[in-house]
């Protein structure tokens, strides 16, 4: 989510100040690229160096280059300003806030801010008395009303030694803010992704079953994929011992072909995109035994039966706006049988999967597909992680449905 994002970091003189370390931390950590501009009195609270040092970028607070003022190098605040995706004031004194409320530019942050388009967080923090204060609560009406987004101020112990309103945010409530903020501009915010994965067993009796070697990592992958685009991601998942890590996904773990149909038929009405990916158990055994089977000291004979067919159940209930991705695997005639399942099926997309290939599919962390549409569209994708190729497929549909 914050890879490649530019996060510009204004800090200004308020005790507060020290934590915004941790706060470039925790942004540096998850990928973002990270500036950070003071106000002068912000050095009496945190240095340069320390912030220059966990963002891995300079650390600016005055036009002139301050490391070297007689070299008539200056700093551009404009640039600086259109470089950023996001900027943050955090922390934002009473003093700032007034700058900011008014356009008053004496300093090298209030020229950055002045200059900047993109969306302004700000998180004051203050002394109680400052921050119930009319002026400072038509100052924070005032930039809500430029339509920057308060970071509210916490209750707690002041620098004062008073108890009340006025503390900064947390850093990690601030990093949520932005988190979010990230997640409503992403390109599958809003939408709901259904995605089914991994292998089903079917029982024989309470210890055995039917199975396949699914290891269920493309479809794991598929959702963090589609969860780090922003969707809400509901993923119905069959004995898979691959972790889930994002925990906004919802997980429903199932077992049998049975569990898999029932959980998606339910997620299935309120989904815009559903991927079932999932290697579903064609046949499950006609009884399943009560008891441990014991050896009869002869053949055992299983009685199997169809097991219902997932994507063809929810192809022929599929609504107008709604895409039904589906997954096929063949070891001949691949494109045309895959083509075949399009339409029986009555999917839009099939990603198909040729198991005849050393290092693709079934327990690898590898793989490399074909993408049929169903207007006829055929795009190949290379061999590489199944991490990758999540994110690809899903880059395709986004692309394709221009969400
Ligand atoms: N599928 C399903 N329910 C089933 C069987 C398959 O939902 N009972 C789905 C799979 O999740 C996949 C697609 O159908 O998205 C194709 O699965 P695949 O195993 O390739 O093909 P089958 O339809 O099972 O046909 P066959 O095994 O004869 O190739």
């Amino acid at each position: 989510m914050f890879s490649g994002k530019k996060v510009l970091l204004g800090v200004t003189g308020g005790i507060a100040a020290y934590k915004t370390t941790y706060l470039v931390r925790l942004l540096v950590k998850a990928g973002a690229e990270v500036r950070v501009v003071l106000s002068p009195s912000a050095r009496d609270f945190v240095t340069p160096l320390s912030l220059a040092t966990l963002s891995k970028n300079p650390v600016h607070w005055e036009y002139i280059n301050e490391e070297d003022e007689d070299s008539g190098e200056w700093n551009n605040h404009v640039e600086l300003a259109l470089w950023a995706d996001l900027m943050v004031f955090a922390p934002l004194t009473a003093n700032s806030l007034a700058k900011m409320a008014n356009g008053q530019s004496d300093n090298f942050l209030m020229a950055v801010y002045l200059s900047a388009k993109c969306p302004v967080y700000f998180a004051p923090a203050m002394d109680l008395d400052m921050y119930q204060h009319p002026a400072t609560k038509a100052n924070i009406e005032k930039l809500k009303s430029f339509g920057h987004f308060l970071i509210p101020a916490e209750s707690g112990e002041l620098a004062s030694g008073l108890e009340g309103e006025g503390r900064m945010a947390e850093p990690e409530t601030i990093f949520s803010h932005i988190h979010k903020h990230l997640l409503s501009q992403a390109p599958l915010a809003g939408k709901k992704v259904l995605i089914n994965a991994g292998p089903t067993y079917e029982a024989i009796d309470p210890v055995r079953f039917v199975g396949n070697r699914s290891s269920g990592k493309m479809g794991v992958a598929l959702a963090e994929a589609a969860a780090k685009k922003g969707a809400q991601v509901s993923l119905v998942l069959g004995p898979s011992v691959v972790q889930v890590t994002n925990p906004s996904i919802h997980v429903e773990r199932v077992e049998s072909t049975q569990e898999m149909l029932d959980a998606c038929e339910k997620a299935f009405p309120s989904a815009d995109w559903t991927i079932l990916s999932a290697a579903v158990s064609d046949y499950r055994p006609a009884e399943v035994a009560v008891q441990k089977m014991k050896k009869s000291g002869g053949n055992l004979q299983l009685d199997l039966v169809e097991n219902p067919d997932i994507l063809k159940t929810l192809g022929a209930k599929k609504g107008a706006d709604q895409v039904l991705v589906g997954f096929a695997l063949e070891t001949e005639n691949a494109e045309a049988n895959a083509q075949k399942k399009l339409d029986k099926k009555n999917c839009d997309w099939i990603v198909l999967n040729q198991a005849d290939k050393e290092a693709r599919g079934f327990g690898h962390d590898t793989n490399e597909v074909l993408l049929l549409s169903r207007s006829g569209d055929r795009l190949p994708l290379t061999l590489k992680s199944k991490k990758e190729l999540a994110h690809e497929i899903l880059d395709v549909l986004i692309d394709y449905y221009s969400v």
